[in-house]
């Protein structure tokens, strides 16, 4: 066995118990200690750390129920198998319910003993092993990966420190690819709701009819089609966050029963009239400017104000330029990583090629630059002919019907002289013209479009991000 002996906690007041519990694990290859009660054993624990208890439960002084329950305080996935005569059953039940692995009655037969200790060290395994995968997904989505040392940044993520431990509703807004979707996920992580669910969703998504069944769930046959209860968006997010994504698209009825769920935390499921409770955060978001929406009597004054409570302006990326070799430093690290390529570098001219441009979609688009750039690029080094700037070009309006070639050209900024960028600009324009017609033609299906340009179905996605289709 390469990894360590596991190391087991057997606790007994009865001495010959514990050493036959030893002598049998430890023919077995697992390193016991022994302890003649719970104080002891809590000491042990404390001290040496272990990777599973095995404890009798009647014992005098702290006895093994109360062992559980202080041990779990300590270390709430630790392990604990309890080991009972007959006349315990109902403590034994208890001891499960405290949050127990199982229980052996005693007398007890050696292989049964050590088929529940494998079995509670390999779940404690996975546990461990779950946690190092949470952490590794949450720092990803935490502040981690939330980058930027301008100064702009450093008032957002003060901004996020700050209201992240409040209840308070934040409309976060910007242009879009500037991260409002990522600071929503961090006020959520950085608060005291960071273990219950953060629910996203575009409001812009859901087809108007479906919508109130969404947010709010329906009863079983509430309409044609309803064949089964459904829980709804706000009663998944209770407890959490919910994070209203292009809040604008909301149409006004549902306005009218958002402003109910922030005002009163309650809401309605279709087709029932009982009143639910729900306590939610809401974060919204928005790339269009609300105040202009209420003037124009698209959106709810009323509502505007509940959600404008504190407001998060995500700067566009031409407004801190400092931060974008940082950016995509990190990005090429990350795609590099992803798939498995060998290091590779940014010239200082694709960095500098990089800082002058005006990124109109923002963090989003020098992501896709970057992710594209590292996988198609050859050798170990990115020099400016590597990146593309697809949509960077001012033009005129996208997907002009007609020949896509002249589409491209009409796009080309009136300056361009550069033949090679040139071409990469109309070939990649070109690329994005012929995919938009399939997907058009296909009525979206992705599979079916990428069978159509013979592309796999990734490949296709990942260029639809590209060209923000
Ligand atoms: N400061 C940042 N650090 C690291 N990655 C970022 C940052 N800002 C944005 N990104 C990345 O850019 C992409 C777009 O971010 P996000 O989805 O949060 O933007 P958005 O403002 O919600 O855009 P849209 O309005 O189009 O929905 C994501 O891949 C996100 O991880
Ligand atoms: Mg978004």
């Amino acid at each position: 066995m390469p990894l360590p002996a596991p190391h087991v906690l057997i606790v007994d007041d009865e001495e010959h118990i514990r050493r036959i519990m030893s002598i049998m694990l430890g023919k077995r290859g697992y390193r016991c200690t022994t302890a003649a009660g719970g104080e002891e054993a809590l000491r042990t624990a404390e001290r040496e750390g272990v990777d599973a208890v095995l404890t009798d439960l009647m014992m005098p002084g702290l006895d093994g129920l109360g062992l559980l329950r202080r041990l779990k305080v300590i270390d709430p996935d630790i392990v604990v198998v309890v080991v009972t005569a007959f006349a315990t059953m109902e403590t034994a039940i208890e001891a499960m319910k405290a949050g127990a692995y199982d229980y052996i009655s005693k007398p007890f037969n050696e292989d049964e003993m050590a088929l529940v200790l494998e079995k509670a060290l390999e779940r404690r395994r996975l546990i461990d092993e779950n946690r190092r995968l949470r952490k590794e997904i949450g720092e990803r989505e935490d502040r981690g990966s939330f980058l930027g040392d301008s100064p702009a940044m450093r008032r957002v993520f003060g901004m996020i420190a700050k209201v992240a431990e409040t209840k308070a509703t934040v409309l976060i807004t910007g242009e879009s690819g500037t991260g409002k979707e990522l600071a929503a996920r961090s006020i959520h992580m950085n608060g005291p709701r960071r273990e219950r669910p953060f629910v996203a969703v575009n409001c812009g998504a859901i087809p108007a009819n479906l919508m109130e069944s969404e947010f709010f769930g329906h009863v079983r046959g509430a309409f044609t089609g309803a064949d089964r209860a459904k829980t709804g968006l706000v009663a998944e997010a209770d407890g959490g966050t919910l994070f209203l994504d292009e809040i604008s698209e909301l149409p006004p009825e549902m306005q009218a029963k958002f402003l109910r769920v922030l005002q009163e935390e309650e809401f309605r499921r279709v087709g029932e009239n009982a009143v639910r409770k729900a306590d939610l955060r809401v974060l919204s978001a928005t790339n269009k400017s609300l105040p202009q929406e209420v003037k124009e009597g698209r959106f709810r004054e009323d509502l505007y104000f509940r959600l404008n409570v504190v407001r998060i302006e995500m700067p566009p990326l031409r407004d801190r330029r400092e931060d974008i070799p940082l950016l995509a430093l990190r990005f090429l690290e990350e795609t590099v990583k992803r798939n498995g390529l060998p290091p590779k570098k940014l010239t200082p001219a694709a960095l500098k090629l990089l800082a002058e441009q005006p990124f109109p979609g923002n963090v989003r688009a020098l992501r896709n630059i970057l992710e594209q750039a590292a996988v198609m690029s050859d050798g170990e080094h990115i020099g400016p002919d590597d990146l593309l700037f697809t949509g960077a070009a001012p033009g005129p309006a996208p997907d002009a019907p007609g020949d896509p070639g002249a589409g491209a050209l009409l796009r080309l900024p009136p300056d361009m002289t550069d033949l090679k960028t040139a071409v990469r600009l109309v070939t990649a324009e070109t690329e994005r013209v012929i995919i938009s017609r399939a997907l058009e033609t296909v009525s979206g299906n992705r599979t079916r479009a990428a069978q159509l340009l013979g592309l796999s179905r990734r490949a296709l996605i990942t260029k639809i991000q590209l060209y923000g289709l």
